[in-house]
């Protein structure tokens, strides 16, 4: 086959196009392209006969997170964090949106295609789903005062190449940067969104139906804190007869709120 691009017929150059959008690459963001596997051109210093072993990963990447001391500074160690291979596919950091006092946190799975471009969680189809999901039980991202307020944020902090399912390094790695927001913006309660997030904060790992609707406790350093799993809004938006069920677990949250 002859593979030069300009021998394409407009059929075959319109496939390699849908296929590029579905692996995700469906921005164009450079005049001309990088090859990003290429090896890294080699250093001109010179290294020592026997390199000291890498230190073990958990300890090294901890350490970013802990020392964050306000929202604002998470927000600028993941600007300068390069230890995640999503950051380097990615457009931009999407770290969260919101209101830092509110009583509410919301945490998702990961940034999509939208929220690459904002740098903002659930600002696409899902997000304008979940702002209508919360308004119907006065809850809002742009609400000043605490009671009436969420704070949104993700699991993920940047979006996986074609919205990919990230492994489990990559999440790894993003996770003592969300449990550092949840230590310092000290929520009431937390709405996890879908699968992803329930599991890493609940240590459960029952589908999202078996445990949606279901109040459970985190304990983020020591502090336990309401825990609510529901269904995603992009579910949502391929399964709209499940609605019903995250109509009760709006409900539900409504009244946890009005309860304490
Ligand atoms: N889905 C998510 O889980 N998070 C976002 O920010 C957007 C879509």
């Amino acid at each position: 086959m002859d593979t030069k691009q300009n021998d394409m017929t407009p059929h075959a150059a319109a496939e390699a196009l849908r296929w590029l959008a579905e692996m995700g690459a469906d921005e164009i963001i450079g005049e001309s392209p990088v090859n990003r596997l290429a090896a890294p051109a080699a250093k001109p210093v010179a290294t020592p006969a026997a390199a000291p072993a890498a230190a073990p990963v958990a300890v090294t990447l901890g350490a970013p997170a802990a020392q964050c001391r306000s929202l604002a500074e998470i927000a600028a160690a993941l600007e300068g964090f390069d230890a995640c291979p999503l950051k380097k596919t990615a457009t931009r950091l999407c770290y969260a949106d919101g209101n830092p006092e509110a009583r509410v946190m919301l945490v998702g799975e990961a940034p999509g295609r939208d929220e690459d471009i904002q740098g903002k969680p659930f600002v696409g189809r899902s997000g304008q789903l979940l702002d209508r999901m919360l308004a119907a039980v006065g809850l809002s991202r742009a609400a000043q005062d605490r009671d009436s307020a969420v704070f949104i944020t993700n699991t993920i902090f940047w979006r996986p190449p074609g919205n990919r399912t990230p492994t489990e390094a990559e999440t790894q790695m993003c996770l003592p940067f969300l449990l550092r927001t949840i230590e310092l913006q000290k929520p009431d309660v937390i709405v996890c969104l879908g699968a992803t997030p329930a599991h890493r904060l609940t240590g459960r790992s029952d589908g999202i139906l078996k445990l949606r609707g279901r109040w459970v406790t985190a304990t983020v350093s020591g502090r336990n804190i309401p825990l609510l799993p529901t269904l995603h809004p992009a579910y949502l938006l391929r399964q709209p007869a499940q609605k019903r069920l995250a109509w009760r677990d709006m409900l539900s949250l409504r009244q946890m709120l009005d309860a304490h």
